[in-house]
């Protein structure tokens, strides 16, 4: 085991440490992100179980009253972020942003659990922690899946957390920039403005965002008003994957009911996943649900479905697509395929590889039995750490480190890969 990786990601992990939450690195990401928080946490549980539970209930303390769990908690003020708490105006006692993101948190919830050296104490804050985290789970197909097609949508790129990925280009250009009020992005500040989304996209978000203010945040009514509404599989392989996880779990601690209720989405959404594959690209795809069709768009989206459990000849497809992919980029996976054009290995979801996306798709192809990429995914992933330290990406033809630095999830990635023996030694 690299033992002394293990030790720096420890000290990046340590330094972003706020007690109660991690940022995902100071200056540029100065709160509470949600999906950063729980994958952090299946990092710190291998060393401190305590606080990996922390940060998780940490994050479903500011849980809506509907059960959405948004996407930043603004947890003290810092005018180094744009936007802050004055322009998302959601009015909760500790502001939030008013959007969500991936729900890895019932994944490593279960995950934490499974792995508990002090199995008591875990299990107690896992079961005051599930009937929180099934909430979000049943707000989200409530409020993202008004039809009851078993799979949600985003209203906003921000929830993806693959902000500004090719797969949301012609949507997005839907999405009108009257109205828009003046702003100053921070972001560009703290980062390479080459590797961050354009002004352009910028525009968009924050019309977005003022959209969904003005109709007072009530979720009932946003899914439907947003002009941007897409069916990410990557996306829906998180909820469902969790929704999966938390159904084993909530059999575990014998809470019946809701892992009745969680197995039933899962079974529902996994059918569902089947309308999303796309048989020219030889991946899943985003569904677009404002204009009613499947994009062809050959993003990392696609490939993270490998995380919920898809049926074994699908995984099959994905293993082999993402090892054809391995003759274009020196590290995988890349968020674009290197032969489109639209192609950027630096600028932020539209080519970098992200060690979190790594983990999650290695993670669904070693339990579809599809070791030998999974393994040349997560050494990959070891030698972009070896050889630019602790990213928030990388280019995955040069391994160049891009965006922000010291990041928190990268490190807990490390130690997730290392500690688990998931790389030859
Ligand atoms: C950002 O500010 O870049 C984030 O991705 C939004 O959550």
């Amino acid at each position: 085991m690299r033992q002394d990786l293990i030790d720096q990601a420890r000290a990046v992990m340590a330094r972003n440490d706020r007690g109660h939450y991690t940022v995902p690195t100071a200056g540029l990401y100065p709160f509470q992100w949600n999906w950063d928080s729980a994958l952090s946490a299946l990092g710190f549980a291998h060393f401190d179980e305590a606080r990996a539970l922390t940060e998780i209930e940490t994050l479903f303390a500011h849980q809506w009253p509907d059960g959405m769990v948004p996407h930043i908690i603004f947890h003290q003020p810092d005018d180094g972020y744009f936007p802050g708490p004055e322009v998302w105006g959601t009015e909760r006692p500790v502001p939030t942003s008013g959007i969500t993101q991936p729900p890895v948190a019932g994944f490593a919830l279960a995950r934490i659990c499974a792995r508990a050296r002090d199995k008591a104490a875990v299990m107690a804050r896992a079961r005051a922690l599930l009937p929180r985290i099934h909430a979000w789970h049943e707000w989200f197909f409530r409020a993202r899946d008004p039809e009851g097609t078993g799979l949600v949508a985003i209203i906003h790129p921000w929830e993806s957390g693959r902000d500004n990925s090719v797969d949301w280009d012609d949507a997005f250009a839907r999405v009108p920039t009257e109205g828009v009020k003046p702003f100053q992005r921070r972001d560009i500040t703290h980062a390479n403005p080459e590797h961050r989304p354009t002004d352009a996209q910028y525009t968009r978000f924050i019309y977005l965002v003022q959209l969904f203010r003005s109709l007072g945040w009530d979720n009932a009514r946003l899914h439907d008003a947003s002009p941007f509404r897409m069916v990410d599989p990557g996306f829906n392989a998180i909820l469902l994957r969790s929704c999966a996880d938390l159904a084993d779990l909530a059999e575990t601690l014998g809470e019946d009911q809701i892992a009745r209720s969680a197995r039933s989405m899962a079974q529902k959404g996994l059918s569902a996943m089947a309308t999303l594959w796309n048989p020219s690209l030889g991946q899943y795809a985003c569904f677009d649900r404002a204009a009613g069709r499947l994009i062809d768009s050959p993003s990392i989206g696609g490939l993270l479905a490998a995380f919920c459990a898809i049926p074994p000849a699908r995984a099959a497809a994905l293993a082999a697509r993402i090892d054809a992919l391995g003759a274009q980029a020196r590290f995988m996976v890349p968020s674009h395929d290197p032969t489109r054009p639209e192609f950027d290995g630096k600028r932020y979801w539209r080519g970098p590889v992200w060690l979190i996306v790594n983990y999650m798709i290695a993670d669904g192809l070693i339990a579809a039995g599809q070791h030998k990429v999974a393994e040349r995914i997560q050494t990959d992933s070891i030698r972009l750490i070896e050889e630019s330290g602790f990213a928030e990406y990388y280019d995955p033809l040069t391994a160049e480190p891009c965006g922000g630095g010291n990041f928190t999830w990268t490190a807990a990635m490390v130690i997730e890969i290392l500690s688990t023996g998931r790389v030859p030694a």
